[in-house]
């Protein structure tokens, strides 16, 4: 094979596979967040407000206005780092991709919490646990983060 094939055969298995985007790296994104984060107050008040991702980017836009500082990776981990562990999310409205990055599953279970909810909405916390894929483990550490409505 060329090496224009392999690399093209590279592609396309990852685009196949889903994980064309560098695979996140929540130790690095989280080192970020210390340092642009933790230089005016703790991270505890971070870690202690949950909101939506469209909060978030106010959020932080707003320390900016403060005088944050820090490079544009770091930001990039920094908003990664609050999409993925402190955002908000309703998962009877929610869309696949929202899905799969703050509940942390893949494509495949985001899909099926879509189908199942097309059903039956879901009401509660051990209905989302019901669906193939999801880990009852991983909703109940993010049970301050789902919502129903
Ligand atoms: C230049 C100083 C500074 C930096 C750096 C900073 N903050 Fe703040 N932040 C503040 C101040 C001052 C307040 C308190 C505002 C108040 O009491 O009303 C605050 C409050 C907050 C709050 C509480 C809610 C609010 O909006 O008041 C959150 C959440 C927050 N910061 C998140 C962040 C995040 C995320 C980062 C990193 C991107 C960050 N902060 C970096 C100065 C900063």
């Amino acid at each position: 094979m060329s090496r224009w094939g392999l690399v093209a055969a590279a592609f396309f298995v990852s685009w196949v596979g889903g994980v064309a985007a560098p695979a996140p790296d929540l130790a690095r994104e989280g080192e970020s967040l210390k340092a642009v984060c933790s230089k005016c107050h703790n991270l505890q008040m971070v870690m202690d407000t949950p909101m939506s991702y469209e909060a978030w980017h106010d959020t932080v836009q707003a320390m900016v206005d403060r005088g944050a500082t820090g490079t544009d990776a770091q930001f990039d981990d920094v908003m990664d780092y609050l999409h993925r562990t402190m955002t908000t999310i309703n998962v009877n409205t929610a869309d696949v991709e929202e899905l799969g990055i703050v509940l942390g599953v893949s494509d495949a279970t985001a899909k099926a919490i879509v189908a199942r909810r097309n059903t039956r909405r879901f009401s509660g916390l051990g209905d989302l646990k019901s669906v193939a894929g999801v880990d009852a483990g991983s909703v109940d550490a993010k049970a301050r983060l789902i919502f129903f409505k």
